[in-house]
């Protein structure tokens, strides 16, 4: 038996989760699973979807259902979210995790990289809302899960246009959750401290990164993509039912 919550209000609810593939968006997508709920998740990865897919399904889980689309093709996006309601019914839950945090320096951006940025960052989640909100009213009310980033608070190097788009969706998730609270909507925002995915551990994490962290974090343990995915489910629940327009940071005190 899990030594971690199960949320009664999760069984059989239609729950939307942007780059569901692989890193905390997988976790995501199985947390979810795993409670009984209906995933429906889009991904540019279609082999690491579809292995979580089967994953999944071997596990005994309700089968989620993957499209494969770019989030920064809003018209084909909607079009995925509109096909997740068609076959599972209406999303009450929308997780908003798709992202990308390649480094770049100042003088190589240009006017086209920083909209390319914004569209990957932060643009999509504002138009995935938009398309749920509807669906949400009509049944009486919904939660939305926005992602952000610690990287802006720390002031991580070569990042400045990602912390930008991130910064931006906590005044977004506020904004929103003041305008959709009316139709008993919520609109919380979730910041991650750093996360051990396998693309972070490749990609960054070397012994000096990694004793630097712990030093800087309250918490000396490394915080993986389930501690991320625990805070959704709770967002998610009727648990939370009367919290909207916060931002919850997972980082072990780091920031
Ligand atoms: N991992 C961390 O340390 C960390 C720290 C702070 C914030 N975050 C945030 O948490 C969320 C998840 O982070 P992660 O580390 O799992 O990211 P990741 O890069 O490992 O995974 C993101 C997923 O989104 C998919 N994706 C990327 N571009 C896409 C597009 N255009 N269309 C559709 N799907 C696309 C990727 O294929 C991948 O499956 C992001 O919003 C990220 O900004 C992560």
């Amino acid at each position: 038996m899990s030594r971690f919550a199960s949320y009664p209000s999760l069984s059989g609810r239609v729950v939307f989760v942007s780059g569901g593939g692989s890193g905390i968006g997988a976790s995501i997508v199985e947390h979810f699973a795993g409670q009984g709920a209906r995933v429906g998740f889009v991904d540019i990865d279609e082999p690491a979807s579809k292995a979580l897919v089967e994953k999944l399904t071997a596990a005994g889980y309700p089968t989620p259902l993957f499209t494969k689309c770019d989030v920064r093709d809003i018209a084909a996006y909607q079009a995925a979210i509109g096909e997740v309601a068609g076959r599972f019914g209406t999303i009450t839950v929308l997780v908003n995790n798709a992202a990308r945090d390649d480094r770049h320096v100042i003088a190589d951006v240009t006017p086209a990289f920083w909209d390319e940025r914004m569209a990957v960052n932060l643009r999509h989640q504002y138009f995935a809302i938009q398309a749920v909100a509807p669906g949400m009213k009509k049944t009486g009310g919904g939660s939305i899960v926005n992602f952000s980033s610690i990287s802006y608070h720390t002031m991580a190097p070569q990042l400045s246009v990602y912390q930008a788009a991130k910064a931006a969706v906590i005044g977004m998730t506020r904004g929103l959750a003041r305008d959709l609270g009316g139709d008993a909507i919520r609109v919380n925002a979730i910041t991650p401290g750093w996360i051990m995915t396998q693309r972070q551990i490749d990609l960054w994490l070397t012994p000096e990164a990694d004793a630097a962290l712990m030093a800087a974090q309250c918490l000396k343990e490394k915080v993986y993509p389930p501690d991320i995915a625990r805070m959704v489910l709770w967002l998610a629940a009727d648990d939370s039912r009367l919290v909207t327009a916060q931002n919850f940071v997972v980082d072990g005190g780091r920031s």
